[in-house]
């Protein structure tokens, strides 16, 4: 039917290619996906989860309290805490202000908060910067509300400075950067790449936001996405960009409960100036007046309870040894002219096919796989419409979060085939 009726945003809209991976993960039993950033089914929290519940349920104060409505920003204990805890993760004393609860919003996954932030800040014909290649739903985010992204390259470190220098001035010189709005960084463990940003390109790439300022004539915002910061599986943390100078006013911060404790609780959090934090604020009491009060108060108490560290640590462990098996089997059933990474956190592997050999949707590859019942994402996903370059499209992410361990093996051994069996010609 045609949808002249629809508003523009509705026209815009494509179809996110996530609801579709999710689908097909969910619907086809015999599937091995490898696709959608599923957490580990087996370490979910179902008993720590079934004590708290029972306990919150258990008087009528608590019960009644968690059964009842709560506020726009989130339940205050729960921003207390999740400041409490960003400021040990981060080193720095509880009354730094840019950690204040006060500047804190509870959302449905950190999801909504990429949204309302996005809606906030961002008009049609307006311009982000993302990382080249990025995470896929944030761009279709930006799709969505017509809006532009331009890819920075990146280097194994993080965003390339000089590549992002040379971005800012070219947009001046064009008279666009009244146009840019913000720099959007997955720091931590990318969504796709694997890859963590170094802390010195955090501060630098602030530095040069700041520097272009004047003729932008307005803020331009580093927006950090930690979505994978706390499934470390060694090593040092690396402290945020809220911890840089004029934090307050520049970073927006926001981070997730979904890969670290639950993904069906499916709580975020965003730190926020003024004035966007205001504006958020009045855009998700127009969405839902606050999120799902039960599952926030489940979310204190799992961390005032200090179940929430003693998880990850378990949680940490588990996504290390996936993470081993998924590297194994790469080594063992993948071509060798194949380039991948492996990462030192989150849920991902990122691979290049040799030869610009394609892996999109419309692919042999893709096809292929599908019929060997295995799913990927694509890399192509991952870029942006960039006009300024050819947009890469012989790559794969693969995600070890949601398959058992039987299931990453016989998938990438799957995969393995698909990628061993090259028609000749191709
Ligand atoms: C980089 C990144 N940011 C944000 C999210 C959103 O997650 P959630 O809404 O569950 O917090 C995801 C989910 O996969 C992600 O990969």
């Amino acid at each position: 039917m045609k949808a002249h009726h629809l508003s523009a945003l509705g026209r815009r809209t494509e179809d996110p290619p996530i609801s579709w991976l999710l689908a097909m993960a969910l619907g086809r039993p015999q599937l091995v996906s490898l696709a959608a950033g599923f957490t580990d089914n087996k370490s979910l929290p179902r008993e720590k989860v079934r004590r708290l519940m029972r306990e919150i349920l258990s008087s009528p104060q608590t019960g009644q309290t968690a059964l009842q409505y709560g506020t726009t920003a989130g339940d205050p204990a729960l921003r207390q805490l999740t400041s409490q805890h960003l400021c040990r993760q981060d080193e720095q004393p509880a009354s730094r202000p840019a950690y204040s609860p006060e500047r804190m919003i509870i959302t449905n996954g950190s999801q909504q908060l990429l949204y309302m932030l996005t809606e906030a800040l961002c008009d049609a014909g307006d311009l982000v910067l993302v990382e080249d290649p990025s995470y896929f739903v944030y761009l279709s985010i930006l799709q969505s509300h017509g809006i532009q992204a331009r890819g920075i390259r990146m280097e194994a470190d993080g965003v390339d400075l000089d590549h992002l220098e040379g971005v800012l001035r070219d947009l001046q010189r064009r008279g666009e950067l009244r146009r840019l709005k913000l720099l959007y960084l997955v720091s931590y463990y990318q969504n796709p790449t694997g890859r963590t940003t170094r802390y010195a390109k955090k501060a630098a790439a602030l530095q040069l936001l700041r520097r272009f300022e004047r003729a932008a004539g307005h803020p331009l915002y580093l927006l950090e996405d930690a979505a994978y910061r706390e499934l470390r599986f060694g090593g040092e943390d690396i402290k945020s960009a809220l911890t840089l100078n004029g934090a307050r006013d520049r970073v927006i911060y926001t981070g997730t409960y979904s890969k670290p404790f639950s993904s069906g609780a499916r709580l975020g959090f965003g730190l926020l100036p003024e004035p966007l934090l205001s504006a958020v604020l009045r855009i998700k009491g127009n969405h839902d007046f606050g999120s799902a009060n039960l599952l926030q108060q489940l979310l204190a108490r799992t961390l005032s309870s200090g179940l929430y560290l003693k998880h990850l640590d378990g949680l940490r462990q588990r996504y290390a040894y996936k993470a081993r098996l998924m590297r194994e089997a790469i080594e063992r059933h993948f071509p060798a002219e194949v380039q991948w990474q492996e990462p030192a956190g989150g849920l991902y592997f990122w691979a290049q096919l040799p030869g610009r050999r394609a892996t999109g949707m419309n692919s042999a590859v893709f096809r292929a796989a599908l019929k060997n019942n295995v799913l990927y994402v694509p890399g192509e996903l991952c870029y942006a419409d960039d006009p300024s370059r050819r947009k890469p499209n012989h790559e794969m992410r693969l995600s070890f979060g949601g398959a058992t361990e039987d299931s990453v093996r016989q998938g990438i051994a799957r995969l393995g085939a698909v990628l061993r069996n090259r028609p000749r010609g191709r």
